[in-house]
């Protein structure tokens, strides 16, 4: 049974498949249109979300499958009652052919596909993982570039917790000649792991401190929001905000990338720039999730 669990699972030629089919779908959505006809997609998001879940709604749907949801899991679902991912997904199972889950769990969607009943994609798990969000990132950086390899990017925001970064970074340290540069406030440092990883993949984390550290011609400049639902306490606001000076420090063919929602972190003035991607990014998602959701129902 195939499921989309984590970015580690993921091999350069599975990528390069699920990219290259998904750039099919982009050039031709119409083609895919009767792929999964009769097929039902369960969406059940326990945590809010616009892109991840109407994109993956959306896909569905121009796939020709029809999709069963929960406004909002956490209250609407048995899960409110203490029924166990594991039990929601035996029952599923028995109405649907795939599932999109979105939890504040890091564990949810591995518990999830652990019964094996039907393919799992997760959709975010709590600050582990978010591996579709890596996916379309590293299909928009391909799409600019032309390839991977090579990509120099600088992370930015909350590092800690974010799971999109987390994602990302695995999925990055898959190619050559990568870099990657931090800059967070302290509070907000990537977790060690990570930086293990990368240096296991012989990538080297530059930590950075202000912008001036920067290499002005890095690939994508990649910003996240500070997770506030994630932690107790206040650790005050984002320091490290790219307006439209900022940017333009910047070289012209570097993009800069957000998985969205932003708050403060990117000013609106920023958004006309031709280097602002965030909106091209998040409309790539469809394709990338039209594409995964083929490759679980074995439609690829
Ligand atoms: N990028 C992302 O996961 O957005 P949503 O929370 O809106 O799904």
């Amino acid at each position: 049974m195939k499921h989309i669990l984590s970015s580690e699972q993921f091999t350069r030629e599975e990528l390069e498949e699920i990219f290259d089919l998904a750039e099919k779908i982009k050039k031709n959505p119409e083609a895919y249109k009767n792929e999964l006809d009769g097929k039902i997609i369960a969406v059940m998001f326990y945590e809010p979300s616009t892109r991840t879940r109407l994109s993956f709604e959306t896909a569905a749907l121009k796939l020709g499958a029809k999709t069963i949801t929960t406004e909002n899991a956490g209250e609407f679902s048995s899960a409110a009652k203490g029924e166990t991912i594991e039990d929601t997904v035996k029952v599923i199972a028995g109405y649907a052919d795939a599932m999109v889950i979105r939890h504040r769990s890091d564990t949810s969607a591995e518990e999830a596909a652990s019964v094996n009943k039907m393919p799992i994609l997760n959709g975010g798990a709590g600050k582990g993982e978010h591996p579709t969000q890596a996916l379309l990132d590293l299909f928009t950086i391909r799409e600019k570039f032309g390839k991977i390899d090579g990509t120099r990017v600088a992370v930015l925001g909350d590092l800690l917790h974010g799971r999109t970064i987390h994602s990302l970074l695995r999925l990055l340290s898959l190619y050559e000649n990568i870099e990657v540069y931090g800059l967070s406030k302290d509070v907000f440092a990537l977790p060690q792991k990570y930086i293990d990883m990368l240096k296991a993949r012989n990538i080297e984390y530059k930590v950075c401190k202000s912008f001036d550290e920067l290499p002005k011609d890095l690939s994508v400049i990649y910003h996240t929001r500070i997770q506030a639902e994630r932690f107790e306490g206040d650790f005050g606001k984002e320091e490290f905000i790219i307006n439209k000076e900022v940017l333009d420090t910047f070289s012209s063919n570097t993009i800069l990338m957000h998985p969205l929602p932003r708050v403060i972190e990117i000013a609106v003035d920023v958004d006309d720039d031709p280097r602002a991607y965030y909106f091209k990014q998040a409309h790539n998602g469809l394709y990338v999730r039209m594409a995964l959701l083929l490759r679980v129902l074995n439609k690829a």
